[in-house]
């Protein structure tokens, strides 16, 4: 199956932490909570949970809750795929929203999401510069309720820098009570 979000097709993946994988772990930061041990390499999108492994986050793909048409059709119509060749930095940020943003109700946190914190707008500011991948791991129990994972060329860095800069001081990340910010080169071998 092609990595792909959403869609018919739901996909289990992990990120596995420890001494292998094509990722090599640059800088982490806990930003809000507790941080995650360190690693070398990250082995990103695998099919399950390494054992022996530092630390594995696991969750799903899955498919849209906000998003509406129109803002799905824009973005279709600047596709940023995963993999690129010159996409050699890539983040990994793991995150949790607190019980108050779980117990609103749906259009209640739409309406924080995009119309008072202008998460797609401020995102498509960097799209296709940066390329996104959305995992969904609420429901599965762990750690975190989304893992979300971001390439880019390293050129790109201060830019993206400036987007995590200008989403965490919108009202959504006011419900964010766990983040953990990962950076990652690829490895060269
Ligand atoms: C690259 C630019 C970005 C774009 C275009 C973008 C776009 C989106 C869209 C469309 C959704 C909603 C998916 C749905 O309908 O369920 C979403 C959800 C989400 N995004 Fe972004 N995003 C971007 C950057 C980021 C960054 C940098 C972070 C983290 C630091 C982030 C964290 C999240 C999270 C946690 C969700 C799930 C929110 C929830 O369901 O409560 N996004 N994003």
């Amino acid at each position: 199956m092609t990595l792909q979000e959403g869609g018919a097709g739901v996909r289990h993946v992990s990120f596995n932490a420890g001494n292998r994988g094509g990722w090599q772990l640059s800088e982490m930061r806990a930003v809000t909570g507790p941080g995650l041990a360190p690693f070398a390499r990250l082995e990103a999108f695998a099919a399950e949970a390494a054992p022996g492994a530092v630390w594995s986050l696991s969750g799903v793909s899955s498919h849209k809750r906000y998003t509406t048409r129109g803002e799905a059709a824009m973005m279709d119509a600047r596709p940023a795929p995963l993999g690129r060749a010159g996409a050699r930095a890539a983040a990994l940020i793991p995150i949790r929203k607190s019980p108050a943003w779980w117990s609103l109700a749906q259009d209640d946190r739409r309406a924080i999401f995009q119309e008072s914190s202008g998460h797609i707008s401020i995102g498509m500011d960097y799209v296709p510069r940066v390329a996104r991948f959305l995992i969904h791991c609420r429901d599965g129990g762990g750690p975190f309720d989304f893992l979300t994972w971001f390439e880019y060329d390293p050129a790109d860095t201060p830019a993206f820098d400036a987007m995590l800069a200008r989403l965490r001081a919108t009202e959504e990340w006011l419900y964010v009570d766990r983040e953990v910010d990962l950076r990652l080169v690829r490895a060269e071998a």
